[in-house]
């Protein structure tokens, strides 16, 4: 990859302002200081109307369209829920379901959840990891998990998280490097 990154960003919170979306930006911030490109962002929140409306007429709204379009076709992704019941949003889960299966092969990825406690900071390694693992993306092995501790007013506040964010970026350095072909339709 050549030119400047398409950077898609998905945040799978109900809340505004949110942790997780503070996570997200604090995580597209450092990828663009980094590689440079521009950021998409998608907060599933925002597409409640549209999810019903694909639901029930069975086709995708030219805005939801738009968002899907921005994650298949971006070469760095951002995915990041807040943890509820132990596994990421449900809306975060349904955004993804929409997705072609083969659209992010070989497609670098960094994960991130903000959670009310660290006792469930592996959900970022046992539920989010094996959802990306489904879709035969590149995901960063350092993924990100943060707490209120790591905020003050939306803002990330510990330089651990801060240290951690950026070695999840560099991670990327390697995989930004290769051009993964789609899988052809006989080998899926
Ligand atoms: C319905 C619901 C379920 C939750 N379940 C968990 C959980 O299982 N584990 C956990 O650590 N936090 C849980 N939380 C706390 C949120 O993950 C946490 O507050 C998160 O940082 C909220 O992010 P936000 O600022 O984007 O809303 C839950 C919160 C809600 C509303």
């Amino acid at each position: 990859m050549n030119s400047a990154p398409q950077i898609a960003l998905v945040s799978g919170t109900f809340s505004s302002p949110s942790k997780t979306s503070a996570l997200g930006q604090a995580v597209a911030s450092a990828v663009q200081r980094t590689y440079g490109g521009a950021v998409h962002t998608t907060e599933v929140a925002g597409l409640l109307r549209e999810f019903g409306i694909s639901l029930t007429t069975g086709s995708t709204t030219a805005t939801l369209q738009r968002h899907i379009s921005a994650v298949e076709q971006a070469d760095i992704v951002i995915a990041v829920s807040p943890v509820f019941k132990g596994s990421y949003s449900g809306l975060f889960k349904h955004f993804f379901d929409l997705l072609d299966p083969y659209a992010l092969t070989g497609r670098p990825v960094i994960l991130g959840a903000t959670g009310g406690s660290e006792r469930h900071s592996l959900v970022v390694d046992y539920e989010l990891r094996p959802l990306f693992n489904y879709f035969n993306a590149h995901v960063s092995p350092v993924g990100l998990f943060a707490t209120d501790a790591d905020f003050v007013d939306y803002e990330i506040i510990t330089p651990a998280l801060v240290q951690r964010i950026d070695r999840a970026v560099n991670s990327l350095a390697p995989l930004l490097q290769r051009d993964d072909e789609p899988i052809a339709a006989a080998e899926r």
